[in-house]
């Protein structure tokens, strides 16, 4: 929703241990990409555990605008019934994506193949973010921007195409979101369209149009790249998803029982894609105190319990060529860096400008708010860690990003001082139960 209501400030103090097992939300990622591959098929996608956040439901919302019927049978089970590649209708108002940069991007992709055109729009944050990255790729295949705001950005009216040329396209950054942009408009192309990307990103649209059967390969490129080459016009079949839980989300969950003293908690069915475990991986090195337990395969993806112990943790140098697969955690990576012994650093964070707000920025704001040693250079960020204390006491500005309120309050658990963040509404577009869940769990917020 573009409309921003009032905003609800939320302080989180100091917590007893926290103890029991949680299950996060589904992933945000293919929460999206369920909706729009439902879309695109001919008859009914049913899909469980989606991820029922502001930011989905605005993709079904645009999903139904562009004639897909679009139902909730209970608590994230929907079905959605198709017009099929190429059916697509002409929406009759502008498509609002609220705060979703992954559901505008993407849906730009589906409307670039389709010889329709929408406008696109979103709310005071999504209108900041860059298009051009999406719009770049989409007038190569044949889409046209017919209007824009400030070099790029939304509202965007969008011409698609009814013929997209298969292009082959490297992508700037290491961008899923430009990645399936892509390779969505190149469905309905008649060829092959080819997306190189020099990072491998989250591959959960290749893996959900190979599901629905498109042919999709991917292979290795370079030292840590892909080359992914698509079919157009495939016969897309409806296959019921199983949406598992989302680790970006686990990653607050995860963090909370790492800093505050005496806990140990499981986090169930956390998605383990290993383009999504970067977090984890730095966690480790840090020396958490985590355990994997019961790996198996749920939808398609390798899924695990997670047994999450109060640890005493170390200071670490985050490479750069990690951060597509943990792009979204180092906020709250961040946070728990100002509980480490000793500096961490974080290389390679140009992206996180260009997020649901500044997000390296902000996160060092946030920090030295709360008298933590922050500092960013280039587009590093550093965090001189307590060693288990944090001073916390600050108010941190959440500028409306999700993740930023969700990982200061975090912070607030475990420093010496309550935290607030001074507003906590747009938790609701990735994480609506995160306030329940963590209280159930022992956490204090008032
Ligand atoms: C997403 C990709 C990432 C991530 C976003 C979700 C996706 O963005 O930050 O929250 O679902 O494709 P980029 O791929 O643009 O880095």
């Amino acid at each position: 929703m573009s409309h921003s209501v009032t905003a609800k400030p939320l302080t989180a103090r100091a917590c007893g241990p926290l103890r029991g097992r949680a299950r996060p939300p589904g992933d945000k990622s293919i929460s999206h990409r369920a909706f729009l591959l439902g879309l695109l098929a001919v008859g009914e996608t049913k899909v469980s555990g989606l991820l029922e956040g502001e930011d989905v439901l605005n993709t079904g919302r645009a999903c139904a605008q562009l004639g897909a019927t679009v139902e909730r049978l209970g608590e994230g089970r929907w079905t959605i019934r198709g017009m099929g590649l190429g059916s697509l209708l002409e929406p009759a108002g502008t498509l609002d994506f609220g705060n979703a940069g992954t559901g505008s991007r993407l849906m730009m992709g589906v409307v670039g193949g389709h010889g329709i055109t929408a406008r696109f729009d979103g709310d005071a944050s999504l209108r900041k973010r860059p298009m051009r990255r999406i719009l770049d790729p989409l007038v190569l295949m044949g889409a046209q921007v017919l209007e824009q705001a400030d070099g790029g950005r939304c509202p965007i009216l969008l011409k698609g195409t009814p013929e997209p040329a298969p292009i082959e396209y490297r992508t700037p950054v290491a961008s899923a979101q430009i990645k399936s942009a892509v390779l969505l408009a190149g469905l309905n192309a008649l060829g092959r369209t080819t997306v190189i990307e020099n990072e491998a990103s989250r591959d959960h649209t290749e893996k959900m149009l190979t599901f629905f059967g498109a042919s999709v390969m991917s292979e290795p490129f370079g030292a840590h790249g892909r080359k992914i080459t698509l079919d157009g016009r495939p016969e897309l079949a409806p296959r019921p998803i199983v949406v598992p839980a989302d680790p970006s989300s686990a990653a607050f969950l995860i963090a909370a029982s790492l800093l505050v003293k005496g806990s140990d908690i499981v986090v169930e069915g956390v998605m383990m894609n290993p383009l999504r475990t970067g977090f984890l991986a730095t966690l480790l090195e840090m020396g958490a105190n985590i355990e994997i337990l019961d790996r198996r395969e749920e939808g398609g993806e390798e899924v695990a319990d997670l047994r999450v112990q109060f640890s005493e943790l170390t200071g670490v140098d985050v490479p750069a060529s990690r951060a597509p697969a943990m792009i979204d955690e180092y906020l709250v990576l961040a946070v728990v860096a100002a509980f480490a012994r000793g500096v961490t650093r974080m290389n390679g964070l140009q992206e996180l400008r260009v997020k649901e707000s500044d997000r390296l920025a902000a996160t060092a704001a946030g920090l030295v708010a709360n008298r933590v040693k922050a500092t960013i250079e280039d587009d590093d960020l550093i965090v001189e860690g307590g060693a288990g204390a944090c001073p916390g006491g600050g108010l941190v500005e959440t500028h409306l990003d999700h993740r930023l309120a969700m990982s200061f309050l975090v912070m607030g658990l475990a420093s010496d001082k309550p935290v607030t963040v001074d507003d906590e509404t747009m938790i609701a577009t990735s994480f609506p139960t995160f306030r329940p869940l963590m209280v159930g769990l022992g956490a204090e917020f008032s």
